[in-house]
């Protein structure tokens, strides 16, 4: 995010919502109407805040992090990365008035089956994904398109000096400078990896 940020290709404004709070306590959740154990975040200051922010800048899509949400996989990502300005809303406490949801929530996403107590490390979660492939964030450009998942595959293992640590051996085609063989080979090691750790990978293609 930082390097992103430095080369001018990435903007990143985090807002406080308890500006747009209610009362001399800057209230931004209350009880649940039907009861219920859990605070819920009010409909005026979350609404109040994502349309002072729409009226300074168009949004591709106002984003709502959620574990009933869509599942992120890299395909979100990269769709994702393509687009000027996001926001990112991270729910907090049992959620927010489902009324936010219905009238300026664009794209409700889940970062996996699992809880977390708000939705702001998924926000972190997306946002790194997202901007580590803004074209020429990172300084490898084809290194995010090697990872794990960007065609469908596990990557293959990787290796370095040196080529023998206490007899444990790299294997030999990698440094026998056949281009073409060690890409078979890489590729050969996708597939294996993929088969036997995410069969479920190889049905999806
Ligand atoms: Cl987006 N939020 C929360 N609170 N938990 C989650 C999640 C989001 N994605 C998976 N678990």
């Amino acid at each position: 995010m930082k390097r992103a940020q430095q080369k001018g290709l990435l903007e990143v404004h985090v807002h406080d919502l308890r500006a747009f709070g209610k009362g001399k306590h800057r209230q931004v959740d209350d009880y649940q109407f039907g009861g219920g154990a859990g605070m819920v975040m009010m409909v005026e200051p979350l609404a109040e805040c994502i349309e002072q922010l729409m009226a300074e800048r168009s949004y591709d899509e106002i984003i709502y992090m959620t574990p009933d949400g869509q599942r992120l996989e890299q395909g979100m990502c990269n769709r994702l990365s393509l687009h000027e300005n996001l926001m990112i809303l991270c729910g907090h406490y049992k959620g927010v008035d489902e009324r936010i949801r219905e009238h300026y929530i664009t794209l409700e996403i889940s970062i996996g089956d699992y809880v977390l107590s708000g939705g702001e490390l998924a926000a972190a979660v997306l946002a790194d994904s997202i901007i580590r492939i803004i074209p020429g964030v990172i300084s490898d450009e084809t290194s995010a398109l090697s990872d794990s998942f960007q065609d469908g595959l596990l990557s293959p293992p990787v290796y370095t000096r040196p080529s023998d640590y206490k007899g444990w051996k790299v294997p030999k085609i990698l440094m026998s400078g056949d281009e073409k063989k060690i890409a078979e080979w890489l590729h050969e090691k996708s597939l294996d990896r993929t088969a036997k750790r995410r069969p479920d990978l190889l049905d999806e293609q």
